[in-house]
């Protein structure tokens, strides 16, 4: 297991991820993702979509906005419930969570104040008026977004239970101590169901989308054998929850929350028809009555399926003698799929071809890089570094014989294969 100190190097050395506002000396829990990590992040949100919208017939997509009026947040229990016990040093005034600290300040030993609750949403103004009834909060999780377009997607679709309405999307908690990476952020990413249900059948789907989850950590490549499930006893679930699992992961920080998955009973529904006004019932299309559906929520945070896709995909070994380092990506997600490579660089005719290889599978594959820039093993060893599951040398037999090697990442066997089936490989490889 990698530390994270290496993990976070390799991140912003490679192009993955950098800190937030960093020439300007950074801003505390916000990070932003470099071309290699904007590629890894869009495809594990796609097989994410892939699995659980596009793959079903009873899930539904949504992107809701952001900005949602504050009865939302009142009606769900956030503006009243969603907080952090907070204390403060008396002597250096640092603020930190009191679950994580113990009676003296860690950075100075001053004295701690009592425990206050800090709550985590992030206010702002809409409009030009700065008073109390233009504050609005940037959403603290996606859910939001999908209970208060529950009416939209009945009215829209007619959706018979059980059902679910997904999103993918930003979620912002003004975190009283963000740490850990990507772990603990300020400003992330969550990938959110909301599975309709009748009450008396929660525990049967609850089931399903614990298998659900699994299937997906597998999907992404995550090492199976550093998650582990957790019931969360009575007295620390969220506020609207009645079962909670969290499956957690074996981070290089300790044993932490991955992703939740929690029987939400009908909390939200019941909640947003009373504040609201609007009908919440669904109408059984056979029997005709009416009822508000029970709810069983995955909750899958996308910065934390980096992470732990880093961590799982890490390695150092020895390769002809030499040492490595490898993310041992699944090829479905790894940010760059394929890299041609010319032997040298100085030979036209070899470029030529190369650049004409090149062209062909970006055309297809899309994920490709091209890459003349020191000599074969360097290279290697920089597509090693950022998991590309295969690289394409070609070389004076390509001009005479049109066939090229194919480099694997994770043995370094090198096999030739035709130009002409080099698109029908690959595909057949990433499907
Ligand atoms: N809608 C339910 C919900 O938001 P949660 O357990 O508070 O539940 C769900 O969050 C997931 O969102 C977590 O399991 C984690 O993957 C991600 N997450 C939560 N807070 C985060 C933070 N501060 N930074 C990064 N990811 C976070």
């Amino acid at each position: 297991m990698p530390d994270l100190d290496t993990i976070v190097s390799l991140a912003k050395r490679r192009g993955f991820i950098f800190p937030g506002s960093e020439i300007y000396g950074g801003l505390a829990g916000t990070w932003d993702y470099g071309p290699l990590g904007v590629a890894l992040k869009n495809n594990l949100k796609n097989l994410w979509w892939r699995m659980f919208v596009d793959g079903r017939e009873d899930i539904y997509g949504i992107d809701a906005a952001i900005l949602m009026n504050a009865k939302v947040w009142k009606a769900s229990g956030h503006v009243s419930g969603f907080s952090d016990p907070l204390v403060e040093c008396g002597k250096c005034k640092k603020s930190f969570r009191a679950d994580q600290v113990g009676s003296k300040c860690p950075e100075c030993n001053g004295k701690l104040s009592e425990v206050q609750q800090f709550n985590m949403m992030f206010k702002t103004i809409v409009g030009a008026a700065e008073d109390e009834s233009a504050v609005s909060y940037l959403r603290p999780e996606t859910a939001g977004g999908i209970f208060v377009n529950f009416k939209n997607i009945i009215d829209s679709f007619h959706p018979e239970l059980p059902f679910g309405v997904a999103q993918i999307g930003k979620a912002f908690r003004n975190e009283i101590a963000p740490r850990d990476f990507v772990f603990r952020a300020r400003e992330f990413e969550q990938m959110e169901v909301e599975y309709f249900v009748r009450s008396g059948e929660w525990e049967k789907y609850f089931e399903e989308w614990r298998r659900e989850t699994l299937r997906y950590i597998e999907a992404v490549g995550i090492d199976k054998s550093m998650v582990h499930e957790l019931e969360v006893p009575d007295g620390e679930r969220a506020h609207y929850s009645r079962r909670t699992i969290d499956f957690e992961f074996d981070f290089p920080f300790g044993r932490k929350e991955l992703y939740g998955l929690a029987y939400r009973g009908d909390f939200d529904l019941s909640a947003h028809e009373g504040a609201s006004g609007a009908d919440l019932r669904y109408t059984d299309p056979e029997k005709k009555d009416k009822f508000i559906p029970h709810v069983i929520e995955p909750s899958l945070g996308v910065d934390r399926t980096i992470l732990a896709i880093l961590c799982s995909a890490y390695a150092e070994d020895e390769l002809g003698g030499e040492k490595r380092v490898l993310l041992k990506l699944k090829p479905a997600i790894a940010p760059i799929k394929v890299a041609i490579f010319p032997l040298v660089k100085n030979k036209p005719n070899l470029v030529t071809k190369a650049r004409e290889i090149y062209s062909a599978l970006k055309k297809n594959i899309g994920a490709v890089a091209f890459d003349d820039n020191g000599n074969v093993g360097k290279r290697y060893r920089r597509q090693d570094e950022i998991g590309t599951p295969w690289c394409v040398t070609v070389d004076y037999q390509t001009l005479e014989d049109g066939t090229v090697t194919i480099r694997d990442r994770d043995t370094g066997k090198q096999e030739r294969h035709k130009v002409a089936e080099l698109e029908l490989y690959f595909s057949k490889k990433l499907t």
